[in-house]
Order: structure tokens, then sequence, then C-alpha cells
């Protein structure tokens, strides 16, 4: 039923991600699912998030609204990084203008009272969500503007260490110190953490592929805070484990690992953890990278979601710019970070458009 191992030349995003330069790159944005969209703001009336997240009606058609408006060349399921670990018992809210915000986990005794064995049970909603979306998206009918059985769908869950983050801090941060701090301080405490989180991860991935996901994403927002050593030590090894079960069972799902602000240590992370193809943030020269990361690994990226906002020319230029950088390569066009909720759709519309523009 559900088709994972999809080679059909009609996808092409999944063609690029098994390897392939395509022109024009396919494309898809972060956060293309969100608050930019009139659509999704007159949805979030209706629910709040982690509502919207566990529903599957609602997060089908989340997830179906950039596709109908764009023809996005992939879908990415609409739920979040933080309903893993609100999965295990962890408590979690959304509040308005603040972000998320958890009960936070500062000892042993707050760790042992996560529970992987509901994740199961509580995400069952969200894998209905791929279910659905697969048969949509491989049905026979067009999605507004995009072709039948063109889309690609993305299932997605965040690295242990960005994970982790949220979940010692409570909430979100510029710095993380306390998280930091906690691997230095308490690093065997940190380290049972991060095996939790490594193991729960793969598990949850693998079951999002076997509900239909077509490829996964592991967004790791917050990689680039770490020093060398523990970005090896907490980035690099459990993403290589990460993607070493999932190619145990999976071998021929693809990968995309986003290391954001990794810097020096993305060409490192893209040859070491098996990921197939690696997202690049913003601040990546792409031109630079591709020499720097092997051939066999794919980029994703990385236009300033800045640029979008700000839209007409400047947007356009530095657009084909980050479509030329990538050419000859497998190159998934995409943004740097995601998309602004005060973006124009108008911007995201032409962006499209100047994107695949053959020229
Ligand atoms: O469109 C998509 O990309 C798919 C869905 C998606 C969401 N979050 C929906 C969401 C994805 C892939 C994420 C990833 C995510 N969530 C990350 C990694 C990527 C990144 O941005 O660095 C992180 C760090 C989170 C945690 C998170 N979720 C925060 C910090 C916030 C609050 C800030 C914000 O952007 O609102 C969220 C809430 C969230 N996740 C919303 C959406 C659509 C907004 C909720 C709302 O409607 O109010």
């Amino acid at each position: 039923m559900s088709s994972n191992t999809h080679t059909s030349s009609s996808k092409r995003l999944l063609r690029t991600l098994n390897g392939e330069a395509m022109w024009p790159p396919p494309m898809w944005l972060m956060r293309q699912a969100g608050r930019f969209l009139p659509e999704f703001r007159a949805m979030r009336a209706k629910a709040d998030f982690l509502t919207r997240c566990m529903t599957p009606d609602i997060a089908t058609e989340l997830t179906l609204q950039p596709i109908r408006r764009f023809g996005m060349d992939g879908a990415i399921l609409f739920s979040d990084i933080l309903i893993l670990p609100w999965a295990m018992g962890q408590s979690l809210e959304f509040v308005e203008g603040k972000g998320p915000v958890l009960g936070a986990i500062r000892s042993e005794q707050d760790l042992a009272k996560l529970d992987p064995k509901r994740i199961a049970d509580v995400t069952a909603p969200v894998l209905e969500t791929l279910t659905r979306l697969n048969k949509t998206l491989n049905g026979s009918e067009n999605i507004g503007v995009a072709q039948a059985g063109a889309t690609t769908l993305l299932g997605f869950t965040g690295s242990p260490f960005t994970v982790a983050c949220y979940m010692v801090e409570g909430g979100g941060s510029r710095e993380f110190a306390i998280t930091r701090e906690m691997a230095f301080s308490e690093p065997a405490l940190f380290d049972r953490l991060m095996a939790l989180l490594t193991e729960t991860t793969a598990t949850y991935l693998c079951a999002q592929i076997e509900a239909g996901a077509e490829a996964v994403m592991l967004f790791d927002s917050w990689a680039g805070l770490l020093p060398p050593s523990e970005f090896r030590r907490h980035v690099i090894a459990p993403t290589r484990q990460i993607v070493q079960h999932i190619k145990s069972r999976h071998p021929n799902v693809k990968i995309i690992g986003f290391p954001r602000l990794g810097g020096m240590l993305v060409p490192e992370y893209a040859r070491d953890t098996g990921v197939d193809v690696v997202a690049l943030d913003t601040g990546a020269d792409i031109a630079l990278m591709r020499d720097l990361i092997p051939q066999h690994v794919g980029l994703q990226g990385n236009l300033d979601p800045l640029a979008v906002l700000a839209g007409g020319e400047a947007m356009r230029s530095e657009a084909l710019a980050v479509r030329n950088a990538g050419k000859g390569r497998a190159h998934v066009f995409n943004l740097g970070h995601g998309v602004m909720p005060q973006t124009p759709v108008d911007h995201v519309a032409d962006l499209v458009k100047t994107v695949r523009e053959t020229a």
C-alpha cells in the first residue's frame, strides 16, 4: 500500500534524494505548513497546536495546504519535533508569543518519569496522518496545482541533541546554557537522556516510514552551539546510530540531516553520519561546501528566509544564485531555515516560479 521505495520518474524530489542531479532542482520550504498561509491561520482558530498535530483530518489538511497552492515537490508532515518527548510523558504546552514550555528534565528522577513505551500509542494519530497522506499523494487526483503522484511525503523528528535542548531547558532559549552545562557537569545523566532519544528517535522514524513517509529528515537546529568534541559526541555519533538503525530496516529510504550552524564540521557530518542529503543552513556557501561534501551525498538549501520576506529582485537574484551553486549536484532547493510567519504569500509564489524557470 505505502510506496516507500518509489523511484518513479514522476517524483523529482525522490529522484534527487536518490542521488540524481535534476534541473531545475526540486523544491520545498522548511515550515511551509505554517502561519504565512492565510488558510493555515484560519485553521489555527479551530484547535490548539497539539490538537492540530494529533487530529489526522486537520494535520492532513495542513500538510497539503502548501502543496495545493504551490505544488511543492515535498510535503512535510504537519507535526513538531517536541511530539516525541511529549509522547514519553513530558509536559508540553505551546504558549502564544512564547513558544513551547515543557516540564524541565534536570535529574535522574525527572528522566525516570519518561516512558518510551507510551510512544507507539500516543503517536498513532500521527502515523495515521502519514498513511492518509501517502494515499492522497499517490492517488490519481491532482492536489491543487500539484500533479497526481508528483509529491514526495517527508516524515521527520528532531535530532537527539536539539530535542534534549528543549527537554532540559524547559523551552526555547538563545544559548541553551543549562543543557550545555549539563553535558559537561553531569555527563552520565546527559548521556542517558541522549541514549533514550537516540533509540526512540530511530524507532519513531521507522514507524513513520512504515506508515507511509517516503523519506525522513532529522532537524538538529542547535547542533552549532557545541564545541567540536561535543559536536562529534552529541551530533555526529547519535545521527550515525539513527541512520544505521533506519537503514538496517529500510535500506532504500533516504535520510536528510540538518546540522544547523555546524560550520566547518558539516563536511565531517556529511562523511561520517551516513545521511543521504545534508541540509545547509543560511550561512553555508554551497559553492564551497559542494567541494568539501562527498559527491555521493546530496545537498539541500539554503536561501535566506529573510530574502523571501523581502521579496522582489533581491529575492530572485539570491534564489538563482543558490540554484546555480547546486547545479550538477543532487540538490534540493530549500531555505537555510524556516519560512518567516510574516512572509507575504506572493513572495513564495514568485520564489517557486523563479526556481522552476528554465534558463
Ligand atoms: O511546515 C513544516 O515544516 C512542518 C512542520 C514543523 C513544525 N515544526 C510545525 C510548527 C516542523 C518540521 C517543525 C520543526 C521544529 N519545531 C524545529 C526544527 C526546525 C527549526 O525551526 O529549527 C524546532 C526547533 C521546533 C520547536 C518549535 N515548535 C518551536 C520553537 C515552536 C515555537 C516557535 C514557532 O515557530 O512558532 C514550535 C511551534 C510550531 N511548530 C508551529 C508550527 C506550525 C507554530 C504553532 C502555531 O501554529 O502557533
